[in-house]
């Protein structure tokens, strides 16, 4: 028998037991992003390579050595997108939708990028993008920030910590790279092969350097705060304030300055221990001149992006989802037939259409039927006996709260059922 064929490195299917997971968090964002008044835009999988090239930067490890290109049967060169902010300014200038106009826009896809993979890095891997459009202020980034941290809350994820800087304008970045070929020539001798390679191509890129002997160099490196200028720090004070206000720590890494060469001003990064050297869940900047580079008329933007993988890992390995569980279970027992079990459930799903509701646990007996309940991770189970049939009551038991059971009359139910369930992702 032939071998079988088997996924390509670093891609993965999402199996029906995983789909749930992804389905729950893509509604979480889009809600988000609808709360923010962010409006979605969908782009294709495959760009010119030429639009990766020009955007992100020859130089730079995504296209000098991570993206899938090739050409196609006219002999065009394709690349599948390493990532979205190309493509999204692509099409904004492409559809006149940028010239003088403020857009909020959002995209939710896969990306590839031809990594080694490991955990937390993969080949195929999907994002959650935000670009805004127009808007110049240090407001607008803060609110990005403001946003990630909000989706943090609703999800649970509490070890993260955000890292910021700023990397000034495009002068201010060419006296800071001839300080650090300077600095770093002096320690030639100490580089490893990496840093050597990337000191006249991109010696910014050797503070993103992780090697434990690099470190000490890269800790004596000039900061970039020593050569913003006064616009520039003003920006980031700007940013600061807003967060400070809003009660968001952060912490300032002057040394932090993105692998994607599109970017000037604000940059940031949520960064969580939890995936070991895959840190970064979620990062971005200001990219105010990619606009014109591209070919459109100059435009403010900002964006960020989410990597969902990293965050779907974290919530396993957190435990903090279990999608598969059903969140009420109605149980009958006694001499109360089937139909009235059937008809309650039909009733709270008009009113609760989020949630999902489970008729009948397979048991015969009570006991069982709650055991079975209880198994299946759901968090409420309502059980309509005689006693609640006589009285037109229904019996709510929490199944994952250590709380009484209580009897609700049925035409409050809902209202119970619907504020409970508020009151949960409230605390969340
Ligand atoms: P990036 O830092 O290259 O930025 O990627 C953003 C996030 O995508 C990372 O923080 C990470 O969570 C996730 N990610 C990146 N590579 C992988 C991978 N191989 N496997 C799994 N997850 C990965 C950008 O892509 C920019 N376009 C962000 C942006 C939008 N800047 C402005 N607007």
């Amino acid at each position: 028998m032939s071998k079988t064929i088997q996924t390509v490195r670093g891609m993965h299917d999402v199996l029906p037991a995983e789909t749930a997971s992804w389905q729950w968090l893509e509604q979480v964002l889009r809600d988000l992003m609808h709360a923010y008044g962010y409006r979605e835009i969908r782009l294709p999988l495959l760009e010119r390579t030429e639009l990766f090239a020009r955007s992100i930067g020859e130089v730079t490890d995504i296209v000098a050595k991570e993206m899938y290109t090739f050409e196609d049967r006219n002999g065009d060169s394709l690349t599948l997108r390493p990532e979205g902010t190309a493509g999204c300014v692509r099409a904004g200038i492409q559809h006149g939708i940028l010239h003088n106009q403020i857009q909020h826009l959002w995209y939710m896809g896969t990306m590839y990028r031809h990594e080694r993979p490991q955990k937390g890095r993969y080949r195929e891997f999907r994002q959650l993008g935000v670009e805004v459009f127009g808007l110049p202020g240090p407001d607008i980034d803060a609110e990005l920030m403001l946003l990630s941290a909000r989706l943090w809350k609703q999800l649970g994820l509490t070890d993260l910590r955000l890292e910021l800087n700023s990397i000034g304008s495009s002068e201010e970045r060419l006296r800071y790279r001839e300080a650090l070929v300077r600095y770093f020539s002096q320690h030639k001798a100490s580089l490893d092969q990496d840093s050597l390679d990337r000191l006249q191509r991109n010696p910014l890129r050797i503070l993103d350097n992780k090697l434990a002997a690099m470190k000490p160099i890269i800790d004596g490196a000039p900061e970039f705060t020593e050569f913003l200028g006064k616009a520039s720090r003003e920006h980031l004070e700007g940013v600061r304030e807003i967060l400070e206000k809003a009660g968001i720590d952060y912490r300032l890494n002057p040394k932090l300055v993105r692998g994607l060469d599109y970017y000037n001003l604000t940059v940031f990064e949520w960064i969580t221990t939890a995936l070991g050297a895959q840190g970064a869940v979620c990062a971005g900047g200001r990219f105010d001149g990619l606009v014109e580079q591209l070919g459109g008329s100059p435009a403010p933007a900002v964006g960020f992006a989410i990597g969902l993988d990293r965050i779907l890992d974290i919530l396993h390995q957190q435990e903090q989802i279990d999608t598969q569980a059903p969140d009420i279970c109605v149980i009958t027992t006694g001499q109360v037939i089937s139909a009235e079990g059937i008809r309650l459930a039909e009733t709270l799903r008009d009113a609760l259409p989020r949630r999902s509701i489970v008729y009948h646990c397979g048991s015969a007996g009570l006991k069982g039927q709650l055991k079975r309940a209880n198994r299946s991770g759901a968090r409420i189970a309502l059980i309509l006996g005689d006693e609640e049939q006589l009285a037109e009551t229904v019996t709510v038991k929490f199944l994952r709260q250590d709380r009484e059971q209580c009897a609700i009359r049925r035409d409050e139910l809902a209202n119970l059922l619907t504020t409970e369930f508020e009151n949960e992702s409230g605390k969340k």
